[in-house]
């Protein structure tokens, strides 16, 4: 017995000599390459070449520092500090010495009065160096690399240095920071790109190595001012979640040097004849001397704001909106600059040309290249609230009040006093409290319950609450949703309310006020009269099911419709994912959530609702495990929830605007096992069997004709076969969707999706 132990150990032993030498061998052959890692750099080791390979790294091992090869030029080097366990290829660096131009020559040494100098310069510039109270102890001295990424010498250190990118400044000392959710795993940066824009990077190691962009100070890379040169417009490249961009000069207008970014000129300059170019989405700034770019007081009408401008030769063109508020902006000035196009502006700008140019047809119109709007332009819709006015007026019928109340000698301060609450309430009632510019407005909850006839005329019952039909005393027609399960307290819930209403978009619900007063959370929306998308689609369903409440019959909506619908919900979604990054999803994207507005212009409701919802409540909804429906497959395998889940559910409302059928409610019709997957379904009948009429609405499908709509259905249901991928990274991102369904991309056939819950029940 023991022999065999003896036998065994002392076979062990070779083992493990052999592979001792084999290593040996190895790294005495690999020597010349082989990095040296070490944890302070002091006078002993004094210099420090390029040559040697050598890096300085933090103890918790996510940072180095050292001499890093240029990758275009590996003689040359730059002394940096970089995230460790970031590949070269994926920009790891996050400082850079300024003492640039370094080569295999260069060094950096620890002086005897204690000075660290990169090629004879100083190391750090941070001024607060020199009048620091470094000791001129040289032993001492070392150069050390913390935990944070923080390269300190003494008193001098490269976060006081910062160059393009800031990192977290605290004491990580796990590899990566944990959001509160625990969904999300990164390594962060802050950095000053390129592009002027501040943004936060996240590091995906399980994504090929990326960085991705998931915050940044201004949301539109276009209004980051300065991208294009004067008259030039800046507009988004093609795919909205790319942050790149282009310059384009407008109808009229030539590129100086044939480049738009260095700015444009007018072809024919201006005369007594003019006229204007009407550019669609697109704001400018005018500059020089008394410049100015007011809003016309009052509502004008068109000819009004044209003329406005025509008579005044200073005036270089004019906003306006076609709401019916009557908005005219005349822009005054010697120059046009660092115009943008966004949807955001929701105004048409008309630029001065001279009258031969202006017959041209405008190169904006429409949007027909990055986004048109799919919605007729209608000239007579509800006026939207005029809130400065109306603040204004209540702010002198205050003053008067208060004044003539202390006219009146009122002796004695406590009655004062009660006034003055009184007085404050009354504020608070008119909306008068301090909210930001252009914020939501605050409702009092009596104000609600008088405005909706004390929530009698109840319109709907979803997810979150009810919502009630309601008047405000300016006449303006409101959908009143009162929520229900919300978290957070008034701050919080105000915070988000106003991100909501800074969402502006053709095919978003506007959001027009609120209410948190006495633990109620109830939110103001601007009234679709047109209803929601599922009482067009499932008709069989409603009359089923004897809806009670006799609702006079939808119509049908025709192929043209459908497609139109399909293209304004891509967009707007498109536009919540590109405005909020991955901060902001709409998590419940279905028929129910569509509302159809005049002309059936589609309009989405209920966005930025999800963030508002009780964290239990997010859970037991996760927990719906293998309920059919509009939730991607993420939901129930517990994987991060993306954008690319309101992508799922988007291709399923695609789906269903097709073929008139709930995803998850088979019709007689159609034969059904308990492995039916819709969306296979429609795969095999598309692309295998050939049968596209098989899918069709059965209420259109007479009015389908192959030669007419063909191309249109089959781009429809090949974009939503696309979004129902069950892996999310197979999936579109939103932006691409709205583009394939415009068939401005090109849609490679995709693959069949497949049944993510079979097997659950
Ligand atoms: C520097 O060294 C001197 C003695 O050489 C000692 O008295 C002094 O305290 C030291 N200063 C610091 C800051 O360590
Ligand atoms: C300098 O660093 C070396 C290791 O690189 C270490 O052995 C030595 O003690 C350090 N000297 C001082 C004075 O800190
Ligand atoms: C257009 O740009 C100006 C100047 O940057 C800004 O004040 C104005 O609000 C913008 N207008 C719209 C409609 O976005």
């Amino acid at each position: 017995m023991s022999l065999t132990l003896t036998t065994f150990s002392s076979s062990f032993f070779f083992f493990i000599n052999f592979i001792f030498i084999f290593n040996l061998h190895h790294s005495i052959a690999q020597s010349q390459n082989q990095r040296v890692t070490f944890s302070s750099f002091n006078s002993s080791d004094s210099p420090w070449l390029p040559t040697q390979n050598k890096f300085l790294i933090s103890p918790n091992r996510n940072f180095t520092a050292g001499f890093f090869p240029l990758p275009n030029s590996p003689n040359h080097f730059t002394f940096s500090v970089s995230f460790a366990k970031v590949p070269q290829s994926s920009n790891p660096i996050v400082w850079n010495a300024t003492s640039t131009n370094l080569t295999s020559k260069s060094s950096l040494q620890i002086t005897t009065n204690n000075q660290i100098l990169l090629n004879g310069l100083p190391l750090f510039v941070n001024p607060n160096r020199s009048s620091s109270s470094q000791s001129n102890n040289a032993s001492t001295i070392q150069l050390v690399l913390t935990d944070d990424g923080n390269l300190k010498f003494g008193d001098s250190n490269s976060f006081d240095d910062a160059t393009n990118t800031i990192l977290p400044n605290q004491d990580v000392n796990s590899t990566e920071l944990v959001s509160n959710n625990g969904r999300f795993k990164f390594v962060r940066k802050l950095v000053l790109d390129d592009d002027g824009n501040l943004k936060i990077y996240s590091f995906y190691p399980e994504e090929k190595n990326q960085w991705k962009v998931v915050w940044r100070a201004i949301w539109e890379m276009c209004r980051v001012k300065g991208r294009c040169g004067s008259y030039a417009i800046c507009v988004p490249s093609d795919d909205l979640n790319v942050t790149t961009t282009s310059c384009f000069c407008p109808t009229g207008f030539t590129a100086n040097n044939g480049v738009p970014d260095r700015g444009c000129t007018r072809k024919k300059p201006l005369s007594k004849n003019t006229g204007f170019i009407r550019l669609d989405y697109v704001n400018y700034t005018v500059s020089g001397d008394g410049s100015t770019m007011n809003q016309l007081s009052g509502s004008q009408n068109f000819s009004v704001c044209e003329a406005t401008c025509k008579t005044n030769p200073n005036c270089l063109g004019f906003g306006f909106k076609y709401d019916g508020s009557g908005f005219c902006v005349p822009l005054i000035g010697k120059e046009l600059q660092y115009g943008y196009w966004s949807p955001g502006t929701e105004t048409a700008l008309f630029i001065k040309v001279d009258e031969s140019e202006s017959e041209e047809s405008s190169n904006f119109i429409g949007l027909t290249e990055v986004m048109q709007t799919s919605c007729p332009v209608r000239i007579s819709l509800p006026q939207p609230p005029k809130d400065s006015n109306a603040t204004t007026r209540n702010i002198i019928i205050i003053c008067t009040l208060f004044a003539a109340e202390l006219i009146s000698g009122v002796a004695f301060f406590w009655s004062f006093l009660k006034r003055y609450i009184k007085y404050r309430d009354m504020a608070t009632t008119l909306g008068l409290e301090l909210l930001p510019a252009g914020g939501p407005k605050r409702f009092t909850y009596s104000e609600l319950k008088a405005a909706t006839n004390d929530f009698s005329n109840l319109i709907g019952r979803g997810g979150f609450g009810a919502v009630y039909r309601g008047e405000l005393p300016d006449h303006r027609v409101v959908a009143v949703k009162v929520l229900k399960n919300v978290s957070g307290g008034d701050a919080e819930f105000w915070a988000e309310v106003t991100i909501i209403a800074r969402m502006h978009h053709l095919n978003l619900v506007r959001l027009w006020g609120f209410c948190a007063e006495k633990g109620q959370r109830i939110l103001v929306y601007e009234y679709i009269p047109g209803g929601s998308l599922d009482k067009y689609l499932f008709r069989l369903n409603n009359s089923r099911k004897g809806d009670s409440n006799t609702q006079q019959e939808k119509p049908i909506l025709d192929w043209n419709m459908r497609y139109r619908i399909a293209l304004g919900v891509a967009r707007a979604i498109a536009y919540l994912h590109e405005e909020c990054l991955e901060w902001v999803l709409h998590c419940d994207i279905k028929p129910e959530n569509i509302l159809l507005g005049d002309d059936f212009c589609p309009k989405i409701s209920d966005f930025g609702l999800a963030k508002l919802r009780k964290k239990e409540d997010m859970v037991t909804m996760s927990k719906r495990r293998g309920t059919p429906g509009y939730m991607a497959p993420e939901w129930i395998t517990a994987d991060p929830i993306t954008s690319k889940a309101d992508v799922y559910s988007f291709g399923m409302v695609l789906l269903e605007l097709v073929s008139g059928v709930r995803n998850f409610e088979s019709p007689q019709s159609m034969v059904r096992s308990d492995e039916w997957y819709f969306p296979g379904w429609a795969f095999d009948k598309m692309f295998k069997e050939m049968r596209v009429e098989d899918i069709l609405d059965g209420h259109i499908r007479e009015m389908y004709d192959t030669r007419a709509h063909f191309e249109m259905v089959n781009r429809m249901v090949k974009t939503a076969m696309w979004c129902l991928q069950d892996r999310p990274e197979l999936r579109p991102t939103m932006g691409k969707v709205a583009k394939m369904l415009e068939g401005t991309v090109e849609i490679t056939d995709p693959k069949k999706p497949t049944v993510f819950f079979l097997g659950e029940e």
